[in-house]
């Protein structure tokens, strides 16, 4: 009797985004003509760089001829690609990172789900809430998260509340933590930590054997000196922590695919007996078995982000959403909401009137004013009461969205 994996049953039916896509196609069916504004999921607008798209068109024309053809490439990236990456996003800034330790991938979202692969079931896991839902529904599938109340929260997860009280700032457990999610700038809340507030959580996990998953996937809309780009600025990060990042946010790759981890040498974790193993050689070892890497059509337009041309035609979209995100919050304060983020963020957290909860708000703003948004309390207990607006919108769609909001 073939059995499945009972974790799939306990977690929800639908993933987040996919239950929203389900009401807001049913709103579309019910009201064909209705004129809806996308700021739900935080999917990009406006086309890829011309640099990466010149780059792919060069690539794909090398994949037509027999001499210049490639077929299986590393499991772990091109060098020419791991070596922009060590030299722009970290060399350039100071950081001591090394293309050894770079493994690209189709994006942070499969590398935030699939690293539970390399961590024992033992683990105690913490993760901010609210949180991308990705943290909680692969820990819950892999058999870490325990059971789940009626409220979703689970048995085994350790919460670390992220709300007005505490100004978004998580705090420390007060038990043992061996796994720790943070997502900075964060994915929902577009709130950051500055370097001291991120150096009390390198410093537990030195202190505690902890490994810290930073996932740091909205960097590039950091513009405040005060606030990390990389956990790797922070004093004692490469002995515990590893990096996700993400060309997604960054250069419009939501469609395109490509990401990357970091997995410094210098990160250690403990097998049963208690002997120390570096994580680079287990994800190394996960990634080459259940990877064959990123396409390397995909990789040049990735590397081609990197070019100057290509670093002003990213900045120039960097530059527009976070226009955005400041037309979206200074909107909503006119409009008399309590907003949080937004600022090096493309997201927008806001209050729903007072009494009301998130799917109830959600489902509001979709039947009134015909705008989608992402329900607060998808992404966690903590969320309940807010609804996230994205700034990946066109700046048409954004404006029109506000005065509809304003009224
Ligand atoms: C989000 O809207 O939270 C993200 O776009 C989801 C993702 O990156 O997978």
């Amino acid at each position: 009797m073939a059995q499945i994996n009972d974790n799939f049953i306990k977690i929800p039916a639908t993933y987040l985004f996919s239950e929203i896509a389900k009401r807001v196609a049913q709103h579309k069916e019910a009201n064909p003509d209705a004129p809806i504004i996308r700021m739900g999921i935080g999917d990009v607008s406006l086309p890829l760089p011309d640099a990466s798209v010149d780059a792919m068109i060069k690539a794909a024309e090398e994949q037509r001829h027999a001499k210049t053809f490639r077929g299986y490439g590393p499991e772990q990236g091109y060098a020419f690609l791991r070596d922009a990456i060590v030299a722009n996003d970290f060399a350039a800034k100071g950081l001591d990172i090394e293309a050894d330790e770079i493994f690209v991938s189709d994006g942070a979202k499969s590398d935030t789900g699939n690293i539970g692969d390399i961590f024992s079931v033992n683990n105690r896991v913490a993760i901010t809430d609210p949180s991308y839902p990705v943290y909680v529904d692969t820990n819950a599938m892999g058999g870490r998260a325990g059971e789940p109340n009626e409220q979703n929260v689970w048995s085994n997860l350790v919460y670390l509340p992220c709300n007005m009280a505490n100004n978004f700032v998580p705090q420390l457990p007060d038990e043992k933590i061996d796994l720790i999610y943070l997502c900075y700038p964060n994915n929902p809340t577009g709130t950051t930590l500055t370097h001291a507030q991120l150096k009390v959580w390198v410093d537990y996990a030195k202190a505690n054997n902890s490994i810290i998953l930073f996932d740091a996937a909205y960097e590039a809309f950091i513009t405040e000196e005060n606030v990390p780009r990389s956990i790797y600025e922070v004093e004692g990060a490469r002995e515990v922590a590893l990096e996700f990042r993400s060309f997604s946010k960054t250069a419009g790759f939501t469609g395109t695919r490509c990401g990357y981890t970091v997995v410094p040498k210098t990160v250690m974790a403990f097998s049963e007996n208690g002997e120390k193993v570096a994580l680079n050689k287990l994800w190394n070892r996960r990634h080459s078995t259940k990877f064959n890497g990123t396409s390397y059509v995909v990789q040049r337009a990735a590397e081609a982000t990197f070019s100057p041309e290509g670093k002003k035609q990213v900045k120039a979209l960097i530059e527009f959403y976070t226009e955005n995100a400041r037309i979206i919050r200074e909107g909503l304060e006119k409009a008399g909401y309590t907003i949080y983020g937004g600022k090096n963020a493309p997201y927008v957290w806001a209050k729903a009137p007072e009494g009301m909860g998130s799917w109830e708000y959600f489902d509001y703003l979709l039947k009134e004013k015909n705008i989608v948004t992402t329900p607060g309390a998808g992404f966690g207990l903590s969320g309940e009461g807010f609804v996230r607006f994205s700034a990946f919108g066109s700046r048409e769609a954004t404006i029109e969205a506000l005065k509809r909001l304003e009224k």
